[in-house]
């Protein structure tokens, strides 16, 4: 069965180097996202899992789980160069749960008073946010309309011991389950599951409107356990680490945010929903799995599903895309199509069916076979050299992209800024068919390759 430890057992069997266990005592308030931080000045994204948390001595913290692609795609038993492939079979094939009677989660169970917040070690990554949040939970809750039920990571700002706020941006299934609860003025029960199989979390990307638990199963590649909540009529994972319990109030908005966001800035302060806890549950020896907000971690948690969801749509539409990368540099917000080019125009009907995905990227960018994805020097090589650009960018004014972009507008225009209003572009940057491109040019194969170095320059040992 698979659950956090199992992954983690896996990443030090294979890739040691991938998870750094910190002994030293860490302060969950801005040391260790500082630790995160640091990594990234060196150049390091590894996974890190503090061992000794002060004021908590029960718990660990592990965080930055999705900074890097050779760890998403362990988590799919893949490697990188096939996860997308394999990612999308996952999800076709989904795996619906079995229900038990017990499991590890319940190791430890307070309700009424004695769930508090207070007893878990939820981290401050940055200043600018007014408290803790939890970042790395699956929230569920069950869609009685479609009969099934929903999951998504939907952060929760902790105001009190047992009171959050929650923030349902408008376009998921979470926000509109809400909406028909509060026409009936009635609360939403849910269950949030937190520190569970890395697949058990991306997982919850999924947007579908079948049983998002067959989904994540899917994604895990075997049944979810699930075991009854104790204050509510949900099922939760029976091995996560920690399950949260509660109601979202009716009709009930507080402010809440800013939180730091998957654009690298700091999100938007909004009147959002408000939550009573009514239990917390967890292992003797909880993980607290949270995502680092700031950077990769938090986009990446989301990468793999966005690419899978626009690689189909584009598929479905133009045979001839081979592959999708959407660099987490740059927030998931720009997708890169390859494509083999066929005929003319192909380049432009693959971004045209790119973009009927979901509506995060903003720059659409289509390249031929012979340039990789992934190396964005690459790409530039082909805007630069394959392009006519007035021809080859082609403009879609006013298009819904994502209201944290700073300069989206309210569809009003400049400088209306506090909607989700923009301009996307489409650069089709596959190789006129017309035009006869002269060969790269390199020494002959034979002479380089042949080169051992060690005998031109002396360099320290490595
Ligand atoms: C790390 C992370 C944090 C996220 N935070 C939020 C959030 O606070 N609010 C929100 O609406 N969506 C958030 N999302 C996106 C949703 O989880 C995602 O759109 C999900 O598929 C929605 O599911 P649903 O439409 O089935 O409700 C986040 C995604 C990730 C990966």
């Amino acid at each position: 069965m698979k659950d956090l430890r199992s992954y983690l057992a896996r990443l030090e069997e294979r890739a040691p180097n991938e998870l750094e266990r910190i002994e030293k005592e860490v302060d969950p308030e801005f040391e260790i996202a500082g630790l995160v931080r640091k990594f990234q000045e060196e150049d390091e994204y590894p996974a890190v899992l503090c061992e000794n948390i002060e004021g908590y001595p029960n718990w660990r913290v592990l965080t930055n789980v999705c900074a890097s692609d050779r760890r998403i795609a362990e988590a799919i038993d893949s490697n990188v160069d096939e996860m997308l492939e394999d990612y999308i079979d996952r999800v076709e094939n989904r795996n619906d749960p079995e229900y038990v009677d017990d499991g590890s989660v319940k190791d430890v169970v307070k309700t009424g008073d004695d769930a508090s917040l207070n007893d878990i070690p939820l981290l401050t990554h940055t200043p600018a946010e007014p408290a803790p949040f939890l970042d790395g939970e699956v929230f569920v809750c069950y869609d009685e309309e479609n009969d099934r039920y929903n999951t998504g990571i939907y952060r929760m700002m902790k105001k009190d011991k047992q009171k959050t706020g929650v923030f349902f941006a408008q376009g998921t299934h979470a926000y509109s389950i809400l909406g028909r609860h509060e026409a009936e003025d009635e609360p939403m029960e849910f269950a949030a599951y937190i520190g569970h199989h890395p697949a058990a979390v991306f997982g919850c990307q999924v947007h579908t409107i079948d049983d998002e638990y067959s989904a994540i199963g899917g994604v895990l590649d075997e049944p979810l356990q699930l075991v009854d909540c104790e204050t509510v009529d949900l099922k939760v994972p029976a091995n996560a680490e920690l399950v949260i319990e509660g109601r979202v109030l009716p009709n009930v908005r507080e402010r809440e945010g800013p939180f730091c966001e998957f654009t690298y800035l700091l999100g938007k302060e909004r009147e959002s929903p408000v939550t009573e806890i009514t239990a917390i549950t967890h292992r003797e020896d909880p993980i607290y799995y949270d995502v680092y907000n700031p950077y990769i971690d938090h986009v990446n948690h989301g990468k793999l599903p966005m690419e899978a969801d626009i690689y189909r749509k584009a598929k479905d539409a133009v045979s001839q895309v081979t592959d999708v990368y959407m660099p987490p540099e740059a927030s998931r917000t720009v997708a890169i199509i390859q494509v083999k080019k066929e005929y003319e125009g192909i380049g432009k009907q693959a971004a045209i069916a790119a973009a009927s995905a979901k509506y995060f990227p903003k720059p659409i960018v289509v390249v031929d076979e012979e340039q990789d994805p992934r190396d964005l020097a690459d790409v530039w090589w082909a805007i630069s050299m394959k392009t006519r650009p007035d021809r080859d960018f082609n403009f879609i004014k006013d298009a819904y992209v994502e209201d944290l972009i700073p300069v989206a507008t309210t569809g009003e225009g400049w400088p209306n800024t506090d909607g989700g209003v923009d301009t996307k572009v489409f650069i089709d940057a596959t190789k006129p068919l017309d035009v006869e491109y002269p060969p790269h040019c390199e020494p002959p194969e034979e002479v380089w390759k042949n080169i051992d170095l060690d005998e031109y320059v002396n360099r320290p040992a490595r």
